[in-house]
């Protein structure tokens, strides 16, 4: 029961996720949290009060200023009532609304009458949340210490594929047990804010190269190790930006997530948003060459043999190493077979980088999807760090807890 005694005060905007919310509200309840719902009147097009009332045993508030009712001062009553708001599902038109200070219903105005900590589970069609003016209002949700968890990749009900579904219920449930502190993912040590004020641009996973419309050059990167570094970077209070190439995992929560796919796009991503940056980590493996020409049209099979032409794309790191100015921290990763600690320093020069972090993929569970990473962490100064296996976020916690106070 890692929510007992807590109250939630559940909100739903207008969007289909709202179907999923009587299961958090459900699992919310076994876990010991008291609940109350709010709801928008768009909300209640998709599930009806009826549904919510019965799975929480108490009336859901809807309506400002009912007929019939005397309600008096309810969105403060309501506002003063729990130990978070949640937003679940929250839609473009709530991000827009509250981030301009417009509250025309129960809902707005009750999370901006709230003294307690809110939480946003963002739902919409890829293109809503992709625009700039949604970019924008969500960052500014971040700024003021709102917790924007997900939204998740996947189908949407629109039949697009994309960035946009609201997360599943239960890592809404987690997210909420991380904020009201019953239960830790990472030991009580490692949560010191140590990176409040500071600025993370984390780059993760793999880079695709286009060979023609369907076909492309990558590598065996799951971004599993710059993921789990923006998570930690949040819990210890940093500004996150991870800038991602194709991967599995959904972004984590409270980082200004940038998807890209090729190197360059990933250079012009890391470049535009350097200059503001305290730490750039380069977790990703971006590709060392890419096809001097995509064809435009799928290649046929016509000969037995076949030529690519391959030309070297930009360093991305060593690019930033060149423009770094003072109060700038570069930690670059170095993946090697052989010679590591050599190896690892030459780019640690090469690149002007303030750390390296070392691995090898041929050893047993360490690097390319594992969730566990055996390091050698190397900088300019001073001997190698041979740190044991471990699994990515404990090692994320260390590295992170390592480099605060460097920037
Ligand atoms: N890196 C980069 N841009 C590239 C290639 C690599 O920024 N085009 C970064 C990686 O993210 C990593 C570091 O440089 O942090 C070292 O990457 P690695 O692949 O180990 O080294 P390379 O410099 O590519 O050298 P080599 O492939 O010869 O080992």
């Amino acid at each position: 029961m890692s929510l007992q005694g807590k109250k939630v005060l559940v909100g739903l905007t207008g969007g289909i996720a709202c179907y999923k919310v009587p299961y958090l509200v459900r699992d919310l309840m076994r876990q010991g949290a008291e609940v109350r719902v709010m709801m928008t009147k768009s909300a209640t097009k998709f599930i009806t009060p009826l549904t919510l009332e019965t799975v929480s045993g108490y009336p859901v508030a809807v309506d400002m200023f009912p007929e019939r009712e005397f309600v008096g001062t309810r969105h403060i009553d309501l506002a003063n009532w729990p130990d978070v708001v949640v937003i679940a599902p929250a839609t473009a038109n709530f991000f827009g609304k509250i981030a301009s200070g417009v509250t025309d219903d129960l809902l707005t105005t009750v999370v901006i009458a709230s003294p307690v900590p809110v939480m946003v589970a963002p739902a919409m069609n890829p293109q809503m949340w992709q625009h700039p003016t949604t970019k924008r209002n969500a960052a500014y949700f971040r700024e003021i210490g709102y917790e924007v968890v997900g939204p998740a990749e996947g189908d949407m009900a629109c039949d697009h594929v994309g960035i946009g579904r609201m997360v599943e219920p239960r890592e809404i449930l987690a997210a909420i047990e991380r904020l009201l502190g019953k239960k830790k993912s990472v030991p009580t040590n490692q949560t010191k804010a140590v990176l409040t004020g500071k600025r993370l641009l984390i780059t993760a996973g793999p880079c695709r190269e286009p060979i023609d419309p369907v076909r492309y050059i990558s590598n065996r990167s799951s971004g599993k190790m710059g993921y789990a570094l923006a998570e930690a970077a949040v819990q210890l209070g940093a500004t996150v930006t991870l800038v991602s190439g194709p991967s599995r995992l959904s972004a984590p929560s409270g980082v200004d997530f940038v998807p890209v796919e090729t190197t360059d796009q990933m250079y012009q991503a890391v470049s535009q948003r350097f200059p503001d940056t305290h730490y750039l980590i380069m977790a990703a493996a971006p590709a060392d060459f890419a096809p001097s020409q995509a064809a435009a049209h799928k290649i046929k099979k016509q000969q037995a043999e076949m030529q690519l032409s391959l030309s070297p794309t930009v360093d991305i790191l060593k690019a930033m190493g060149e423009r770094k100015k003072d109060g700038q921290v570069l930690i670059g990763f170095a993946l090697e077979t052989d010679d590591g600690i050599a190896n690892a320093r030459r780019k640690l020069k090469a690149k002007n980088l303030d750390m390296i972090v070392l691995n090898n993929p041929l050893d047993a569970n360490s690097a390319f999807d594992h969730d566990t990473n055996k390091v050698t962490i190397i900088q300019p100064e001073g001997d190698p760090e041979e740190w044991p296996l471990d699994n990515k976020s404990n090692v994320a916690f260390k590295l992170l807890e390592k480099i605060a106070g460097m920037a």
